[in-house]
């Protein structure tokens, strides 16, 4: 029996040593120390021993139990250890390497114009007002004056949906649906698409965006317009900006004007950008006309107003000095990331 357990002792020692994964390790275990293990097989049969053999074969016994449990142990903490390290190298992470650099966008230089424009006149308490694009024929066109066969409608090649449905050729409109809607004092400008049937140049596009302005209260002048325009200007060109006013026509306002700005390019000597005019139109405005306020159903003997407009684009290409008004709506990156 003495030979037996040193048997068992020597398979075990060399067993354990090639065990390579915790349940190879857990196998061996069973079969060496396990109930119906060699080890217990071995015990079985201590009975036949005489009583001067049976404590030393039994601390023997327990000797190499001893063993084998030591052995059991180291390998189950070096396998696992093993295992450890193992699952580290595999889900390793080299914190050194350089990130993914992700392309930051760019705002495109209308929205970068607009949120500026709009940022000066909420400056000066002004709202912004929306209205629809698809829009009536009365609001586009007769309600701001133009009758069904007014000539200045022929100025703006409209796109008619139905006889009395269009895309709107302009942000006036959006005057006449705040009108309605709010009492004096009124203070609001409208930004938005506007649509003609324009064919595609440098300077012409059939989807462009206007900025209307409308103020409307007591005792409103044409000075009023003069120094909200003037500050304006000054605000998006630069403190040095002068402007002048142009009579000219429209049929929703009375008396109207064209404004110009000093070239910013120049400072008004004259120059290829203001084309040696040393001044720059940018937008158009005036006195709502009496019949106008009253469309909007406010008494013009109590209150009046001024309005303007002005494009968008004209704005953001003097602002940048674009010189084809295609380059905003091609998305080309190469020129929306100079931004
Ligand atoms: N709606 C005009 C246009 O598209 C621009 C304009 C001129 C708007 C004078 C106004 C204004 O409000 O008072 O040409």
């Amino acid at each position: 029996m003495r030979e037996q357990l040193e048997a068992i002792r020597e398979a075990a020692r060399q067993e354990l040593a090639k065990v390579d994964s915790r349940a190879g390790l857990e196998a061996a275990r069973v079969r060496f120390l396990g109930k119906k293990g060699e080890l217990t097989a071995v015990l079985k049969q201590m009975g036949k021993l005489s009583a001067e053999e049976r404590p030393v074969i039994g601390q023997l016994a327990n000797e190499v139990r001893a063993y084998i449990e030591q052995i059991v142990e180291t390998r189950a903490k070096e396998l696992k250890a093993e295992e450890t390290a193992k699952r580290l190298e595999s889900e390793r992470i080299d914190v050194t390497m350089p990130g993914k650099c992700r392309p930051l966008g760019h705002k495109h230089p209308l929205t970068i114009v607009l949120d500026e424009v709009k940022e000066i006149f909420l400056g000066m308490g002004f709202d912004v007002a929306t209205g629809p694009e698809v829009e009536w024929d009365y609001y586009n066109f007769e309600a701001l004056n133009m009758p069904p066969d007014h000539p200045a409608r022929d100025t703006q090649d409209t796109f008619y949906i139905t006889e009395k449905m269009l895309l709107r050729t302009q942000t006036s409109p959006v005057q006449i649906r705040v009108m309605e809607q709010q009492k004096p004092p009124i203070r609001v400008i409208a930004p938005g698409r506007v649509y003609r049937s324009d064919a595609v140049d440098a300077t012409h596009s059939p989807l462009f965006h206007q900025i209307e302005g409308l103020v409307v209260d007591r005792d409103i002048t044409m000075g009023d317009l003069k120094g909200t325009l003037e500050a304006f200007a000054k605000r998006l060109y630069g403190e040095q900006t002068r402007i002048r006013l142009r009579p000219h026509h429209f049929p929703f306002t009375e008396p109207s004007c064209e404004i110009d700005v000093s070239c910013f390019r120049c400072g008004g000597k004259g120059c290829p950008m203001c084309k040696g005019e040393g001044w720059i139109e940018i937008l158009g405005g005036g006195m709502v006309h009496p019949k106008v306020l009253q469309n909007g159903g406010i008494d013009p003997e109590q209150y009046s107003g001024f309005a303007f407009g002005v494009g968008l684009e004209r704005l953001t290409m003097f602002r940048f000095n674009i010189d084809d008004m295609r380059l905003l709506y091609e998305n080309d990156m190469r020129f929306l990331s100079q931004f």
